[in-house]
């Protein structure tokens, strides 16, 4: 059988095109090579964890790897075993589950703790579900949650990332009727199975929000870096077909992240983040991500939890950074990074200026902090183009009234249970979108297919707002 030897991580969601099962990541060494029916070897994955569903997708379209070898573990590729494509780690033993769960979750979570060398199992306290958009998991994803929430029920609190409308206001958005149908199917399957519909990557923001040092169990890149970093739980960075199996058995082994000596820094970046904005803090992420994608690096920059937010998303996005530390960190490794490495990503990242159709901010999910400095920014303005706003149900629920008025007569739309990258934009006539967050930037082109500015909030305002 035909190897092929992967050189750099792959992500799973944007890099592999499964109707050809060719490699499409931008400058990855391997690309334009085939993985379909050949056995391959991988450092490991890199980006969302949504890209679990690809591998249902490969399937279908006969565009699989015979078999997956993994240098490393990590929870994304391993939920290919789902799909029915076997993962291997070289030297793994076999474990076993002693509880009562249903027979093919109790297969997979054995499979998994013996390809990653876990000896035992920890109950999580909760569970984020990942893959939750038509417009990721697409039929592949949809077929396998309604044949699956037919049978199990979630056993612990288990929240939903966003979906690819807003559920209230899909037709408002502009969003075809084919689609909404598809995406209702989700939700309809995850609620039946008793996963909360908080549909937003902030889940801490929205109602699950683990103690320190607890076991948890978390899809969404973004929302893993967080809660590894920021509130001190432990979680790997899963994937979204995983997340399902770790609702209902409430376990996941213990591995990776869930260990204390992985959560120790290994790298230093050093930066001086004075007078930042947010975008700063998710290129920051994103540089590192590129340059160490499976470091625990340890920043020296001081910024709020919405900034540090932003950081974890970049890391996440571009490298696996599952986890950063903050400060100062006694390590072999530096990096130094300056305003003008951050700008020259900046301008990687873009490939337009000016003339956008669509300002699209909010990734991950906008807070309520964050929505108020937007509007106050906004204040006595109006905008020229569309302008859109993402954040979590919970948190527009809370928004005063005032506020979400001043937003709409500036011309701003505030969506909830989307975002710019999960919903189709490309069939909404969208082309050209303008936004703040190097996540969104990377994924809206690769996933989306969009051109993109990347821009500082205050310059995006100066560009696509006039006084009233
Ligand atoms: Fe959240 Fe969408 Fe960004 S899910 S992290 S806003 S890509």
């Amino acid at each position: 059988m035909k190897e092929l030897e992967l050189t750099q991580p792959i992500s799973w969601l944007d890099g592999v095109d499964p109707r050809t099962g060719r490699i499409i990541q931008e400058g990855h060494p391997q690309k334009g090579q085939s993985i379909a029916g050949k056995v391959l070897r991988i450092p490991h994955s890199s980006g969302s964890t949504v890209g679990a569903y690809t591998f249902f997708a490969l399937k279908e379209y006969g565009t699989a790897p015979a078999k997956i070898i993994l240098r490393k573990a990590d929870s994304v590729t391993i939920s290919a075993e789902l799909a029915g494509i076997p993962v291997e780690i070289e030297g793994s033993k076999e474990v076993k589950l002693d509880a009562e769960v249903p027979e093919e979750f109790r297969r997979f979570l054995e499979r998994e703790a013996s390809i990653v060398g876990a000896e035992e199992f920890v109950k999580v306290r909760s569970v984020h579900v990942s893959g939750v958009s038509y417009a990721t998991i697409g039929d592949w994803g949809r077929k396998w949650l309604s044949k699956i929430s037919e049978g199990v029920m979630v056993s612990v609190t288990a929240t939903s990332n966003p979906a690819g409308m807003d559920i209230l206001n899909w037709r408002e958005m502009g969003v075809p009727d084919d689609f909404a149908e598809g995406q209702l199917e989700i939700v309809e399957h995850l609620t039946r199975m008793g996963v909360i519909p908080s549909l937003t990557c902030t889940p801490y923001l929205a109602g699950n929000l683990p103690r320190r040092g607890e076991h948890i169990s978390w899809g969404e890149s973004s929302a893993v870096a967080f809660a590894n970093s920021i509130i001190g739980a432990r979680t790997n960075r899963e994937g979204g077909v995983k997340t399902i199996v770790s609702a209902v058995t409430g376990l996941t082994p213990k591995y990776g992240m869930h260990l204390d000596e992985n959560r120790s820094p290994d790298l230093k970046v050093e930066v001086d983040s004075k007078g930042w904005s947010y975008l700063d803090y998710t290129l920051l992420g994103y540089l590192t991500g590129e340059e160490s994608p499976s470091s625990v690096p340890c920043y020296t920059v001081t910024g709020d939890l919405d900034d540090l937010k932003g950081l974890g998303a970049g890391g996440a996005a571009s490298g696996s950074i599952e986890m950063f530390d903050l400060g100062s960190c006694l390590v072999d490794m530096t990096l130094r990074f300056s305003h003008a490495d951050l700008e020259e990503l900046r301008e990687r990242m873009s490939s337009f200026e000016g003339g956008t159709d669509l300002v699209a901010i909010g990734c991950p999910h906008l807070s309520l902090n964050q929505l108020r400095e937007i509007s106050l920014e906004l204040s006595g303005r109006k905008v020229k183009v569309p302008f859109w706003l993402y954040t979590s149900r919970a948190a527009l629920a809370q928004l005063p009234k005032p506020m979400l008025t001043s937003l709409e007569r500036a011309g701003v739309k505030v969506w909830a249970d989307t975002c710019m990258v999960v919903s189709p934009l490309e069939r909404m006539g969208i082309r050209k979108v303008t936004t703040n967050s190097a996540k969104a930037a990377k994924y809206l082109r690769s996933l989306r297919g969009l051109e993109v500015e990347l821009l500082r909030i205050k310059e995006i305002v100066e560009r696509y707002t006039s006084p009233s």
